[in-house]
Protein backbone atom coordinates (compact mmCIF):
# COMPACT_ATOMS: atom_id res chain seq x y z
CA UNK A 1 0.00 0.00 0.00
CA UNK A 2 2.70 2.57 0.91
CA UNK A 3 4.84 2.46 -2.02
CA UNK A 4 1.53 3.06 -4.16
CA UNK A 5 1.12 6.46 -3.06
CA UNK A 6 3.28 9.08 -4.76
CA UNK A 7 6.01 11.10 -2.49
CA UNK A 8 5.68 14.01 -5.41
CA UNK A 9 4.24 16.71 -3.78
CA UNK A 10 6.08 17.26 -0.58
CA UNK A 11 2.59 19.12 1.10
CA UNK A 12 1.34 15.57 0.57
CA UNK A 13 4.15 13.44 2.43
CA UNK A 14 3.48 14.61 6.42
CA UNK A 15 -0.30 14.09 6.60
CA UNK A 16 0.46 10.60 8.10
CA UNK A 17 0.64 7.18 7.91
CA UNK A 18 -0.31 6.28 3.93
CA UNK A 19 -3.95 5.10 4.55
CA UNK A 20 -5.01 8.12 6.43
CA UNK A 21 -3.21 10.01 3.31
CA UNK A 22 -5.54 7.48 0.93
CA UNK A 23 -8.49 8.07 3.11
CA UNK A 24 -8.67 12.10 3.72
CA UNK A 25 -7.90 11.90 -0.13
CA UNK A 26 -11.02 10.49 -0.78
CA UNK A 27 -12.99 12.43 1.38
CA UNK A 28 -11.64 15.53 -0.09
CA UNK A 29 -12.25 14.34 -4.28
CA UNK A 30 -15.98 13.52 -2.00
CA UNK A 31 -16.47 16.89 -1.00
CA UNK A 32 -15.09 18.98 -3.97
CA UNK A 33 -17.71 16.77 -6.45
CA UNK A 34 -20.56 18.93 -4.68
CA UNK A 35 -19.40 22.13 -5.39
CA UNK A 36 -20.58 24.49 -8.04
CA UNK A 37 -18.11 26.28 -10.72
CA UNK A 38 -17.34 29.46 -8.85
CA UNK A 39 -19.41 32.48 -9.91
CA UNK A 40 -16.81 34.52 -11.12
CA UNK A 41 -14.78 31.82 -13.72
CA UNK A 42 -15.81 34.54 -16.95
CA UNK A 43 -13.33 36.65 -15.49
CA UNK A 44 -10.39 34.27 -16.24
CA UNK A 45 -11.21 33.82 -20.10
CA UNK A 46 -9.29 36.94 -21.46
CA UNK A 47 -5.83 35.99 -19.27
CA UNK A 48 -6.75 32.50 -20.48
CA UNK A 49 -7.19 33.32 -23.88
CA UNK A 50 -3.75 35.52 -24.10
CA UNK A 51 -1.99 32.01 -23.12
CA UNK A 52 -3.25 30.49 -25.98
CA UNK A 53 -2.56 32.74 -28.20
CA UNK A 54 0.99 33.08 -27.15
CA UNK A 55 1.31 29.56 -27.54
CA UNK A 56 0.03 29.35 -31.16
CA UNK A 57 2.67 29.45 -33.72
CA UNK A 58 3.69 32.32 -36.11
CA UNK A 59 2.93 31.77 -40.21
CA UNK A 60 6.51 32.20 -41.02
CA UNK A 61 6.66 29.08 -38.78
CA UNK A 62 4.96 26.85 -40.82
CA UNK A 63 6.26 28.01 -44.01
CA UNK A 64 9.84 27.15 -42.57
CA UNK A 65 8.50 23.63 -41.27
CA UNK A 66 7.19 23.61 -45.19
CA UNK A 67 10.64 24.71 -46.87
CA UNK A 68 12.75 21.69 -44.60
CA UNK A 69 10.19 19.05 -45.81
CA UNK A 70 10.55 19.80 -49.13
CA UNK A 71 14.46 19.96 -49.19
CA UNK A 72 14.37 16.36 -47.04
CA UNK A 73 12.21 15.24 -49.66
CA UNK A 74 14.26 16.19 -52.48
CA UNK A 75 17.02 14.48 -51.00
CA UNK A 76 15.15 11.27 -50.27
CA UNK A 77 14.09 10.81 -53.66
CA UNK A 78 17.40 10.82 -54.87
CA UNK A 79 18.01 7.32 -53.20
CA UNK A 80 14.41 6.35 -53.18
CA UNK A 81 12.42 8.03 -56.10
CA UNK A 82 8.98 6.79 -54.97
CA UNK A 83 9.01 7.50 -51.39
CA UNK A 84 6.77 10.30 -49.90
CA UNK A 85 7.36 12.63 -47.17
CA UNK A 86 4.28 13.49 -44.44
CA UNK A 87 4.52 15.66 -41.33
CA UNK A 88 2.30 14.35 -38.59
CA UNK A 89 2.21 14.76 -34.94
CA UNK A 90 1.62 18.51 -33.25
CA UNK A 91 2.90 20.35 -36.45
CA UNK A 92 0.53 19.28 -38.37
CA UNK A 93 -2.63 18.57 -36.02
CA UNK A 94 -3.15 21.74 -34.98
CA UNK A 95 -2.08 21.65 -31.81
CA UNK A 96 1.06 22.29 -32.16
CA UNK A 97 3.01 24.99 -30.10
CA UNK A 98 5.67 27.27 -31.30
CA UNK A 99 9.24 26.24 -31.41
CA UNK A 100 8.31 22.52 -31.31
CA UNK A 101 9.93 19.84 -33.28
CA UNK A 102 8.62 18.32 -35.88
CA UNK A 103 7.44 14.73 -36.53
CA UNK A 104 8.05 13.27 -40.23
CA UNK A 105 7.04 10.13 -41.94
CA UNK A 106 8.83 8.08 -44.99
CA UNK A 107 6.29 6.36 -46.61
CA UNK A 108 8.15 3.62 -48.65
CA UNK A 109 7.51 0.93 -50.45
CA UNK A 110 10.70 -0.92 -50.65
CA UNK A 111 9.43 -4.17 -48.82
CA UNK A 112 12.98 -5.85 -49.72
CA UNK A 113 14.78 -4.06 -46.94
CA UNK A 114 13.70 -3.67 -43.05
CA UNK A 115 13.48 -0.65 -41.25
CA UNK A 116 17.04 -0.67 -39.79
CA UNK A 117 18.57 -0.50 -43.07
CA UNK A 118 16.70 2.08 -44.31
CA UNK A 119 17.24 4.24 -40.89
CA UNK A 120 20.58 3.77 -41.23
CA UNK A 121 20.99 4.47 -45.16
CA UNK A 122 18.53 7.96 -44.49
CA UNK A 123 20.94 9.02 -41.64
CA UNK A 124 23.93 8.13 -43.83
CA UNK A 125 22.32 10.66 -46.83
CA UNK A 126 21.41 13.39 -44.02
CA UNK A 127 24.64 13.37 -42.60
CA UNK A 128 26.36 13.58 -45.88
CA UNK A 129 23.81 17.12 -46.80
CA UNK A 130 25.51 18.60 -43.50
CA UNK A 131 22.31 18.20 -41.23
CA UNK A 132 23.27 18.14 -37.64
CA UNK A 133 22.64 16.08 -34.93
CA UNK A 134 21.95 13.49 -37.02
CA UNK A 135 21.25 10.08 -35.25
CA UNK A 136 19.48 6.47 -35.75
CA UNK A 137 17.35 5.12 -33.14
CA UNK A 138 16.66 1.88 -34.53
CA UNK A 139 15.82 0.04 -31.49
CA UNK A 140 13.26 2.50 -30.23
CA UNK A 141 9.54 1.63 -29.75
CA UNK A 142 9.24 3.82 -33.02
CA UNK A 143 12.16 3.69 -34.52
CA UNK A 144 13.18 6.65 -35.80
CA UNK A 145 16.65 9.28 -37.15
CA UNK A 146 16.50 12.49 -35.85
CA UNK A 147 18.16 15.42 -36.96
CA UNK A 148 18.77 19.54 -36.73
CA UNK A 149 18.44 21.51 -39.70
CA UNK A 150 20.82 24.29 -39.64
CA UNK A 151 19.19 27.13 -41.81
CA UNK A 152 16.17 26.68 -40.09
CA UNK A 153 16.92 25.81 -36.80
CA UNK A 154 14.11 23.13 -36.59
CA UNK A 155 14.74 19.15 -35.42
CA UNK A 156 12.85 16.73 -36.91
CA UNK A 157 12.34 12.89 -36.16
CA UNK A 158 11.64 10.85 -39.18
CA UNK A 159 10.08 7.54 -38.99
CA UNK A 160 9.49 4.95 -41.46
CA UNK A 161 5.74 4.02 -42.57
CA UNK A 162 3.80 4.93 -39.63
CA UNK A 163 1.11 5.61 -41.85
CA UNK A 164 -1.29 5.22 -38.87
CA UNK A 165 0.06 8.25 -36.91
CA UNK A 166 -0.47 10.19 -40.44
CA UNK A 167 -4.17 9.67 -40.05
CA UNK A 168 -5.00 9.85 -36.95
CA UNK A 169 -3.39 13.69 -37.12
CA UNK A 170 -5.33 14.31 -39.62
CA UNK A 171 -8.54 13.28 -37.61
CA UNK A 172 -7.60 15.96 -35.02
CA UNK A 173 -6.69 18.90 -37.47
CA UNK A 174 -10.39 17.82 -38.70
CA UNK A 175 -11.96 18.06 -34.91
CA UNK A 176 -9.62 21.37 -34.71
CA UNK A 177 -11.71 22.99 -37.33
CA UNK A 178 -15.44 22.48 -35.87
CA UNK A 179 -15.00 24.47 -32.88
CA UNK A 180 -12.37 26.61 -31.63
CA UNK A 181 -12.76 26.15 -28.19
CA UNK A 182 -11.19 22.39 -28.40
CA UNK A 183 -7.73 24.29 -29.60
CA UNK A 184 -7.65 26.88 -26.93
CA UNK A 185 -8.56 23.94 -24.41
CA UNK A 186 -6.02 21.44 -25.57
CA UNK A 187 -3.01 24.57 -25.99
CA UNK A 188 -4.30 25.01 -22.04
CA UNK A 189 -4.00 21.34 -21.68
CA UNK A 190 -0.89 20.77 -23.22
CA UNK A 191 0.45 23.64 -21.41
CA UNK A 192 0.02 22.85 -18.38
CA UNK A 193 0.91 19.38 -18.32
CA UNK A 194 4.51 20.25 -19.75
CA UNK A 195 4.93 22.61 -16.86
CA UNK A 196 3.59 20.28 -14.19
CA UNK A 197 6.25 17.60 -15.58
CA UNK A 198 2.88 15.05 -16.44
CA UNK A 199 3.36 14.92 -20.34
CA UNK A 200 6.86 12.35 -19.95
CA UNK A 201 5.60 9.00 -21.11
CA UNK A 202 8.83 7.14 -20.26
CA UNK A 203 8.13 8.30 -16.56
CA UNK A 204 4.51 6.84 -17.03
CA UNK A 205 2.54 10.21 -17.77
CA UNK A 206 0.64 10.79 -20.93
CA UNK A 207 1.76 11.83 -24.16
CA UNK A 208 0.71 15.01 -25.73
CA UNK A 209 -1.89 12.99 -28.45
CA UNK A 210 -3.47 11.29 -25.27
CA UNK A 211 -4.14 14.69 -23.77
CA UNK A 212 -6.05 15.64 -27.19
CA UNK A 213 -7.86 12.92 -27.14
CA UNK A 214 -8.79 13.42 -23.61
CA UNK A 215 -9.71 17.00 -24.87
CA UNK A 216 -12.22 15.73 -27.85
CA UNK A 217 -13.82 13.27 -25.49
CA UNK A 218 -14.64 15.85 -22.71
CA UNK A 219 -16.13 18.26 -25.49
CA UNK A 220 -17.97 15.83 -27.18
CA UNK A 221 -19.91 14.57 -23.66
CA UNK A 222 -20.91 18.53 -22.76
CA UNK A 223 -24.07 18.97 -22.36
CA UNK A 224 -24.98 20.32 -24.98
CA UNK A 225 -22.41 18.52 -26.97
CA UNK A 226 -19.27 20.68 -27.99
CA UNK A 227 -17.96 18.72 -30.66
CA UNK A 228 -19.67 15.80 -32.83
CA UNK A 229 -18.54 12.11 -32.71
CA UNK A 230 -17.05 11.84 -36.62
CA UNK A 231 -16.56 8.16 -36.43
CA UNK A 232 -20.35 7.96 -36.02
CA UNK A 233 -21.13 9.67 -38.59
CA UNK A 234 -21.49 8.88 -42.41
CA UNK A 235 -17.88 8.19 -43.92
CA UNK A 236 -16.83 10.80 -46.34
CA UNK A 237 -13.19 9.21 -45.58
CA UNK A 238 -12.12 6.08 -45.60
CA UNK A 239 -8.98 4.43 -46.14
CA UNK A 240 -7.18 0.93 -44.90
CA UNK A 241 -3.62 1.24 -42.76
CA UNK A 242 -2.36 -2.29 -41.56
CA UNK A 243 -5.46 -3.88 -41.68
CA UNK A 244 -7.04 -1.50 -39.81
CA UNK A 245 -10.08 0.26 -41.28
CA UNK A 246 -10.04 4.30 -40.75
CA UNK A 247 -13.45 5.69 -41.55
CA UNK A 248 -15.27 8.89 -40.82
CA UNK A 249 -17.01 12.24 -41.98
CA UNK A 250 -14.52 14.42 -42.84
CA UNK A 251 -16.34 17.15 -44.72
CA UNK A 252 -15.91 19.24 -41.38
CA UNK A 253 -16.56 22.59 -42.84
CA UNK A 254 -20.17 21.60 -42.78
CA UNK A 255 -20.00 21.14 -39.12
CA UNK A 256 -19.19 24.98 -37.66
CA UNK A 257 -22.18 25.64 -36.69
CA UNK A 258 -22.55 22.33 -34.53
CA UNK A 259 -21.30 23.22 -31.03
CA UNK A 260 -23.18 26.77 -30.99
CA UNK A 261 -26.22 26.04 -28.70
CA UNK A 262 -23.50 25.44 -26.03
CA UNK A 263 -22.06 28.97 -24.56
CA UNK A 264 -19.69 27.67 -22.20
CA UNK A 265 -16.63 29.99 -22.20
CA UNK A 266 -13.20 28.56 -22.21
CA UNK A 267 -12.83 29.35 -18.75
CA UNK A 268 -15.66 27.02 -17.80
CA UNK A 269 -14.27 24.19 -20.07
CA UNK A 270 -10.77 24.21 -18.42
CA UNK A 271 -12.51 24.34 -14.81
CA UNK A 272 -14.84 21.76 -16.25
CA UNK A 273 -11.90 19.88 -17.17
CA UNK A 274 -9.91 19.18 -14.49
CA UNK A 275 -13.00 18.60 -12.28
CA UNK A 276 -14.11 15.88 -14.75
CA UNK A 277 -11.01 14.41 -14.49
CA UNK A 278 -10.12 15.09 -10.42
CA UNK A 279 -13.39 14.28 -9.21
CA UNK A 280 -15.96 12.37 -11.81
CA UNK A 281 -14.16 10.02 -13.90
CA UNK A 282 -14.57 6.44 -13.28
CA UNK A 283 -10.86 5.16 -13.49
CA UNK A 284 -12.18 1.71 -11.86
CA UNK A 285 -14.74 0.82 -14.91
CA UNK A 286 -14.55 3.70 -17.62
CA UNK A 287 -12.28 3.92 -21.05
CA UNK A 288 -13.05 7.49 -23.03
CA UNK A 289 -13.55 6.78 -26.72
CA UNK A 290 -13.71 9.30 -29.28
CA UNK A 291 -14.22 6.61 -31.75
CA UNK A 292 -18.31 6.04 -30.17
CA UNK A 293 -18.22 9.89 -28.74
CA UNK A 294 -19.37 8.18 -25.20
CA UNK A 295 -17.63 6.01 -22.08
CA UNK A 296 -17.47 2.41 -22.68
CA UNK A 297 -16.86 -0.16 -20.10
CA UNK A 298 -13.41 -1.59 -19.39
CA UNK A 299 -15.07 -5.01 -19.00
CA UNK A 300 -16.60 -4.96 -22.24
CA UNK A 301 -12.95 -4.34 -23.51
CA UNK A 302 -11.21 -6.97 -21.27
CA UNK A 303 -9.33 -4.08 -19.98
CA UNK A 304 -10.31 -5.37 -16.28
CA UNK A 305 -6.71 -7.22 -15.86
CA UNK A 306 -3.34 -6.09 -16.25
CA UNK A 307 -1.85 -7.78 -19.47
CA UNK A 308 2.07 -7.58 -19.28
CA UNK A 309 2.53 -3.99 -19.03
CA UNK A 310 -0.91 -2.77 -19.73
CA UNK A 311 -2.43 -2.16 -16.18
CA UNK A 312 -5.17 0.07 -17.30
CA UNK A 313 -5.44 2.29 -14.35
CA UNK A 314 -6.67 5.54 -16.87
CA UNK A 315 -7.90 4.51 -20.05
CA UNK A 316 -8.02 6.31 -23.03
CA UNK A 317 -9.26 4.34 -26.38
CA UNK A 318 -6.98 5.05 -29.68
CA UNK A 319 -9.72 5.92 -32.46
CA UNK A 320 -8.38 3.76 -34.68
CA UNK A 321 -6.06 0.79 -33.29
CA UNK A 322 -9.05 0.12 -30.79
CA UNK A 323 -7.35 -2.31 -28.56
CA UNK A 324 -4.80 0.39 -28.19
CA UNK A 325 -5.04 1.89 -24.45
CA UNK A 326 -3.08 5.21 -24.53
CA UNK A 327 -2.73 5.26 -20.91
CA UNK A 328 -0.66 1.88 -21.00
CA UNK A 329 2.32 3.64 -19.81
CA UNK A 330 0.49 4.88 -16.43
CA UNK A 331 1.83 2.74 -13.76
CA UNK A 332 1.16 2.29 -9.68
CA UNK A 333 3.05 5.53 -8.93
CA UNK A 334 2.44 7.55 -12.23
CA UNK A 335 -1.55 7.35 -11.63
CA UNK A 336 -1.32 8.74 -7.80
CA UNK A 337 1.26 11.75 -9.77
CA UNK A 338 -1.74 12.41 -12.43
CA UNK A 339 -4.11 12.35 -10.25
CA UNK A 340 -2.80 14.70 -7.30
CA UNK A 341 -2.43 16.98 -10.49
CA UNK A 342 -5.42 17.28 -11.91
CA UNK A 343 -6.66 17.26 -7.75
CA UNK A 344 -4.28 20.29 -7.95
CA UNK A 345 -5.50 22.28 -10.77
CA UNK A 346 -9.37 21.30 -9.79
CA UNK A 347 -8.72 22.97 -6.92
CA UNK A 348 -6.86 26.14 -8.22
CA UNK A 349 -9.94 26.45 -11.08
CA UNK A 350 -12.38 26.33 -8.53
CA UNK A 351 -10.28 28.80 -5.52
CA UNK A 352 -6.82 30.43 -6.61
CA UNK A 353 -7.58 34.32 -6.62
CA UNK A 354 -5.07 34.16 -10.09
CA UNK A 355 -5.47 30.73 -11.96
CA UNK A 356 -3.96 31.52 -14.62
CA UNK A 357 -0.48 32.46 -13.15
CA UNK A 358 -1.25 29.20 -10.70
CA UNK A 359 -1.90 26.95 -12.75
CA UNK A 360 1.09 26.82 -14.60
CA UNK A 361 4.05 27.22 -12.12
CA UNK A 362 6.09 24.44 -12.94
CA UNK A 363 6.55 21.70 -10.67
CA UNK A 364 9.57 21.75 -8.62
CA UNK A 365 10.71 18.50 -7.46
CA UNK A 366 11.60 17.90 -3.61
P1 LIG B 1 4.07 17.62 -28.94
O1 LIG B 1 4.18 17.30 -27.50
O2 LIG B 1 3.65 19.02 -29.17
O3 LIG B 1 5.26 17.20 -29.75
O4 LIG B 1 2.79 16.78 -29.49
P2 LIG B 1 2.74 15.60 -30.54
O5 LIG B 1 1.27 15.37 -30.87
O6 LIG B 1 3.62 15.82 -31.72
O7 LIG B 1 3.41 14.47 -29.70
P3 LIG B 1 3.35 12.98 -29.50
O8 LIG B 1 4.74 12.58 -29.27
O9 LIG B 1 2.35 12.65 -28.42
O10 LIG B 1 2.86 12.25 -30.81
C1 LIG B 1 3.20 12.50 -32.14
C2 LIG B 1 2.12 11.88 -33.02
O11 LIG B 1 2.29 10.47 -33.06
C3 LIG B 1 0.71 12.10 -32.51
O12 LIG B 1 0.15 13.30 -32.91
C4 LIG B 1 -0.01 10.92 -33.07
O13 LIG B 1 -0.34 11.20 -34.42
C5 LIG B 1 1.05 9.84 -33.04
N1 LIG B 1 1.01 9.03 -31.83
C6 LIG B 1 1.58 9.27 -30.65
N2 LIG B 1 1.39 8.27 -29.80
C7 LIG B 1 0.69 7.36 -30.45
C8 LIG B 1 0.21 6.10 -30.10
O14 LIG B 1 0.38 5.59 -28.98
N3 LIG B 1 -0.50 5.43 -31.06
C9 LIG B 1 -0.69 5.95 -32.30
N4 LIG B 1 -1.38 5.25 -33.19
N5 LIG B 1 -0.23 7.15 -32.68
C10 LIG B 1 0.45 7.83 -31.76
MG1 LIG C 1 5.80 16.03 -31.71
Amino acid sequence: MGEEISTKHPDLNDLGSDVSREFRGRRVRNRKRLVDCRSDIDRWNAPFLAIYESLVPAEEEKAKQKQLLASLEKLVNKEWPRAQLYLYGSCANAFGVSNSDIDVCLAIEDTDINKSEILLKLAEILQADNLQDVQALTRARVPIVKLKDPVTGISCDICINNVLAVVNTKLLRDYAEIDGRLRELAFIVKHWAKKRGVNVTYQGTLSSYAYVLMCIHFLQQRKPAILPCLQGMEATYVVTVDDIECAYFDQVQKLREFGAKNTESIAKLVWAFFDYWAHLHDYANAVISVRTGSIISKRAKEWTRRIGNDRHLICIEDPFETSHDLGRVVDKYSINTLREEFDRAANIMQYDPDPCVTLFEPYVPS
